[in-house]
């Protein structure tokens, strides 16, 4: 089976659709998405029914479930109190702007899925979404974890050789095999924090005892995108993340 796995669209609906357009040329039989839908820029409602119209199943992002559960704060991690100022600027604009039934949509989406491409009679291959990691949606699983961190996440979900864990949230894609067990982070389709602009996702193979994937960076109209972002109320920065690929550092004011 070949699956596409989007993750991070933060309400960006230019990268979305080209995100699609391309899976889709690219041979992709199933799409999922690993959460965050929303957030960041003008599109929430857009974004959420684009994929209930496609049939896209996914998992509850950390802002996904806090807009849903209405939280006074996205769970989110900043690196200064500027960007954490702005981002709750961009979060209580999505609060206040969603419509009834993409809240509840966002507030259906389960914590976790699994997949069995050979069609679960047999033991495997698997394939596990999450958001974060499989303990908390809100965890940042990083490049730089260890080998003994990832094991300890793959016991926790319950993980053998051949089967494949795939989660978001840290905007920055990479992947690792250890013992036999495929860990990816498939980067963000909407606001890429790598310094390269593109939409990113993953391609993935599975099935027949193997797995292979493919980091995948698409074009999108970023302007219109920024140019959406400045005729909202959500902080014109947010247009700066994107054009820069998260490289921007916001001034303090
Ligand atoms: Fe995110």
């Amino acid at each position: 089976m070949r699956y596409a796995l989007i993750s991070d669209i933060h309400a960006n609906l230019p990268a979305l659709e080209s995100v699609l357009a391309d899976a889709r040329a690219r041979g992709a039989e199933t799409i999922l998405h690993l959460g965050d839908l929303v957030g960041y820029a003008p599109w929430p409602d857009e974004v959420v029914a684009t994929l209930a119209e496609a049939g896209i199943a996914g998992v509850a992002g950390n802002y996904d479930s806090t807009v849903a559960m209405d939280h006074d704060n996205c769970g989110c991690a900043y690196e200064d109190a500027r960007q954490a100022e702005l981002a709750h600027v961009g979060y209580e604009w999505t609060r206040a702007n969603i419509r009834p039934e993409t809240k509840r949509a966002l507030g259906d989406l389960p914590f976790r899925l699994d997949v069995s491409p050979d069609g679960g009679h047999k033991s495997g291959p698997r394939l596990v979404l999450v958001h974060g990691t499989p303990t908390l949606n809100t965890l940042y699983w990083h490049a730089d974890r260890p080998d003994a961190f990832c094991l300890q996440m793959a016991r926790f979900a319950g993980l053998k050789a051949g089967d494949v864990i795939a989660f978001g949230h840290t905007h920055l894609p990479w992947n690792r095999e250890v013992e036999g067990i495929h860990f990816v982070n498939t980067g963000s389709v909407g606001r890429p924090k790598d310094g390269d602009w593109r939409a990113g996702y993953v391609m993935l193979s599975l099935g027949g005892g193997k797995a292979e994937l493919e980091h995948v960076r698409v074009e999108y109209d970023v302007e219109r995108a920024a140019v959406a972002i400045f005729g909202s109320e959500l902080p014109d920065e947010f247009a700066e993340v994107l054009r820069t690929g998260g490289r921007v550092r916001v001034a303090a004011s």
